[in-house]
C-alpha cells in the first residue's frame, strides 16, 4: 500500500526537492509549511514537476492543536522534519526564538507523532554540530560542539532524538547530517531564493551573476587550503533530496534508526566554486577579497561511508551541475516564483 508521509517545512528549499523525490520514489506526501520562509506558488511548481495536485497544510509547527488535528486528517507512515530556522547570524540575535522554533518545534511533532502512534521521523541535521577541533572528513562518531545558537539547537534536536528513542523502541530515526547543499532541481521550477541578502555562498554568487550585487566577497584567502579560500563540501540539492528517500526506506522496510552524514565527500573552495558559476553564467564573475568571516574555519567535508554503508547513497552531481542548475533557476523559474 502507498505510505503517506508528513513533511514539515516541504514548500522550502531542500523540503520542495525532497517532495520531488519522494513523489518519483512513489510515497504520497502532505506538506505542512507556515511559508514564513517560502511561498505558497511553489505548490504549483511542485504539482507542475510531478503532474500531481500538492497536498498543502498552512500550519505553524508551534500550534499543538494544529498539529493534533493533522495527524488525526491523515494516517501517515513517517515524518520528515525540515521546517525550522537556519540562519546561523540571525540566531545569534534571536536565540530564543530558534530555540522555541527549532526545540520546542521538534518536541511538538514527537509528541503529535507519539499520541498518533507514527513511529517514524527523518530529521535534518547539519554538518554544524561538529566540533570545530575535528579535522576533515568529519566521521559520525567524532566530538560534536556549537559556536552559535543555530548549531546549539541542532545538536539539543539530536541529543531530544536520542532520548524519545531510548524511551520507546518502536520510535526509529534517521538523523541526517547535510553539508552544504546547492544547486537546484533540473526543471529550473523550484530552487533556493532566500528573501533577505543570502549569507550563503551559493545563493550570493547567483545574485552577482544576475547583476543584483556587483561582487562576491570572499571571506579570507590566507587559510591552510590550496587557494588559500574556505574548502566545504558542497552536495547537490537533488541528491541530498535522495538521501531522504533512502532514510525513509530505511526507517520502514528496515526498521532502522541511523544518525550519517549527507555529502558528497569532498570539498571544494570558494574559488572553485567561483570559477564553476562564471562557467556556466558565461563570464568571469567579480570578487574583492575580505578578511575571514569570524567563526569560519578553513575545510570541513564529509566521511560518506557509513551514509554508503546504511543507506547504500551516493551521488550522481558535481559541481559544474550545481552551478549549471542554480543559473538555470536563477534565470527563469526564480524570477516569477
Ligand atoms: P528553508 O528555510 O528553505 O525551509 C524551511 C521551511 O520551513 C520553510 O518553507 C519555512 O517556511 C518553514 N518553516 C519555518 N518555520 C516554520 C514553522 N514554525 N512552522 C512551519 N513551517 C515552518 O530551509 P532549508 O534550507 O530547506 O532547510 C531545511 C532544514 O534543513 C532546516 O531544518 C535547516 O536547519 C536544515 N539544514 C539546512 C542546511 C542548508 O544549508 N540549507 C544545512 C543543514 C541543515
Ligand atoms: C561557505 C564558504 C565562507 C559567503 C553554513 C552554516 C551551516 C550550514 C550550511 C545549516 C565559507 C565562504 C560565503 C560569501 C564567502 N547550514 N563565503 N563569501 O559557513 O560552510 O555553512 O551553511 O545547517 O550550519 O554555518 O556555508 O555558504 O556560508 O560558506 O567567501 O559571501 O564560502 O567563508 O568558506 P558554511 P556558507
Amino acid at each position: 500500500m502507498t505510505k503517506r508521509i508528513l513533511l514539515t517545512g516541504g514548500l522550502g528549499y531542500i523540503g520542495s526537492h525532497t517532495y520531488v523525490a519522494l513523489v518519483a520514489a512513489g510515497y504520497d506526501v502532505v506538506i505542512l509549511d507556515n511559508l514564513s520562509n517560502s511561498k505558497r506558488s511553489v505548490c504549483d511548481r511542485l504539482a507542475q514537476i510531478t503532474g500531481r495536485d500538492t497536498t498543502f497544510v498552512q500550519a505553524d509547527i508551534l500550534d499543538e492543536p494544529a498539529l493534533a488535528q493533522l495527524f488525526s486528517d491523515y494516517d501517515f507512515d513517517a515524518v520528515i522534519h525540515f521546517a525550522g530556522l537556519k540562519a546561523v547570524g540571525e540566531s545569534v540575535e534571536k536565540p530564543l526564538e530558534y530555540m522555541q522554533v527549532n526545540v520546542t518545534g521538534l518536541v511538538n511533532i514527537l509528541q503529535a507523532m507519539q499520541a498518533a502512534s507514527v513511529n517514524a521521523l527523518v530529521f535534518s541535521s547539519s554538518a554544524t554540530v561538529y566540533d570545530v577541533s575535528n579535522t576533515s572528513p568529519l566521521r559520525e562518531d567524532m566530538q560534536t560542539g556549537f559556536t552559535n545558537p543555530y548549531g546549539y539547537t541542532k545538536l539539543t534536536c539530536e541529543q531530544i532524538l536520542e532520548q524519545a528513542v531510548a524511551a520507546n523502541p518502536s520510535l526509529k530515526t534517521g538523523v541526517l547530517r547535510y553539508f552544504n547543499p546547492a544547486g537546484a532541481d533540473v526543471s529550473g521550477l523550484i530552487g533556493e531564493d532566500p528573501n533577505d541578502i543570502p549569507n550563503n555562498l551559493m545563493p550570493y554568487i547567483s545574485r552577482v551573476a544576475i547583476g543584483e550585487y556587483e561582487f562576491l566577497r570572499v571571506w579570507g584567502d590566507d587559510y591552510d587550503t590550496p587557494d588559500g579560500t574556505g574548502v566545504r563540501d558542497y552536495i547537490h540539492v537533488s541528491d541530498l533530496a535522495n538521501g531522504h528517500v533512502l532514510s525513509l526506506n530505511a526507517l520502514l522496510d528496515r526498521d532502522e534508526s541511523h544518525l550519517v552524514n549527507l555529502g558528497r565527500g569532498r570539498g571544494y573552495s570558494v574559488m572553485q566554486v567561483l570559477n564553476s558559476y562564471s562557467r556556466a553564467c558565461g563570464r568571469e564573475l567579480p570578487y574583492q577579497v575580505m578578511p575571514r568571516r569570524a567563526g569560519d574555519i578553513a575545510e570541513m567535508y564529509a566521511d560518506v561511508e557509513r551514509a554508503k554503508q546504511v543507506l547504500g547513497f551516493t551521488v550522481s552531481r558535481d559541481l559544474d551541475d550545481m552551478c549549471d542548475s542554480s543559473w538555470n533557476w536563477i534565470t527563469t523559474g526564480a524570477k516569477d516564483a
